[in-house]
């Protein structure tokens, strides 16, 4: 029999309905997985995802930014909550607060996000939007490393979908977020196997995953 794997404990950090957040606790429900959630949180009381967190068995609490007075004491009550459960890597799923550069720096290669855009496309808000507005033919979603600069660290995993003639920026979210709740825990797998490392500000595949077909992900 094989030893049981050792999981890499995972906090999410969610502002709101946290699909991508579900979609990563039940990925992580199966044996060979190797991330463990242990605990949401989420900078907003009222964002749904807490709720939907709990009622699948997982800690969920809120750290209301109002609540501080500036960014530096919000990131540090988070730092503590974090500390508090041993957690090992940040996963942001629809976090809508921006980090100090110093909370990035302490958890640099530790703290993935996931973007609506095929990066560097796109960067910050209202991405469906300026896809449309661009004209491009492919959009999608991008899971990266979080540095400091907004929505420009390494690039771990991709996946495209078509603009379709008559999409409008509802139409063409729906299709991303199809492919951000494939990829992200797809990437979280491949991150926390260690079959994707980072190297030199850029993310690798291990060998074994490269033969595994990781590399599909970059559609
Ligand atoms: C997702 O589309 C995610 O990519 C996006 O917010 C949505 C959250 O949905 N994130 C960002 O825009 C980050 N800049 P969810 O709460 O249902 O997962």
């Amino acid at each position: 029999m094989s030893a049981p794997i050792r999981k890499k404990r995972i906090a999410i950090l969610i502002s709101g309905r946290g699909s991508n957040m579900v979609s990563l606790i039940e990925a992580a429900r199966a044996p060979d997985y190797p991330a463990e959630i242990v605990l949401v949180l989420s900078n907003r009381p009222d964002a749904a995802g807490l709720v939907r967190a709990r009622e699948a068995g997982i800690p969920a609490s809120a750290i209301d930014h109002k609540a501080f007075p500036d960014r530096a004491r919000f990131d540090a009550a988070l730092q503590a909550e974090l500390e508090a459960a041993g957690v090992e890597l940040i996963v942001l799923a629809g976090f809508m607060r921006i980090l100090t550069d110093a909370f990035v720096e302490a958890w640099a290669g530790r703290m993935i996000n996931i973007h609506p855009s095929l990066l560097p496309l796109f960067k910050g808000t209202h991405t469906h939007e300026r896809a449309l507005e661009a004209g491009v033919r492919l959009h999608g979603c991008t899971v990266h490393y979080v540095v400091p600069e907004l929505d420009a660290g390494p690039i771990v995993a991709q996946a495209a979908v078509p603009v379709l003639p008559g999409d409008d920026a509802d139409t063409l979210s729906a299709r991303v977020i199809v492919q951000e709740h494939r990829l992200y825990p797809a990437a979280l797998a491949l991150i926390a196997g260690g079959g994707a490392v980072l190297d030199g500000g850029r993310v690798r595949f291990t060998a074994q995953e490269r033969d595994a077909g990781a590399a599909i992900l970059s559609l």
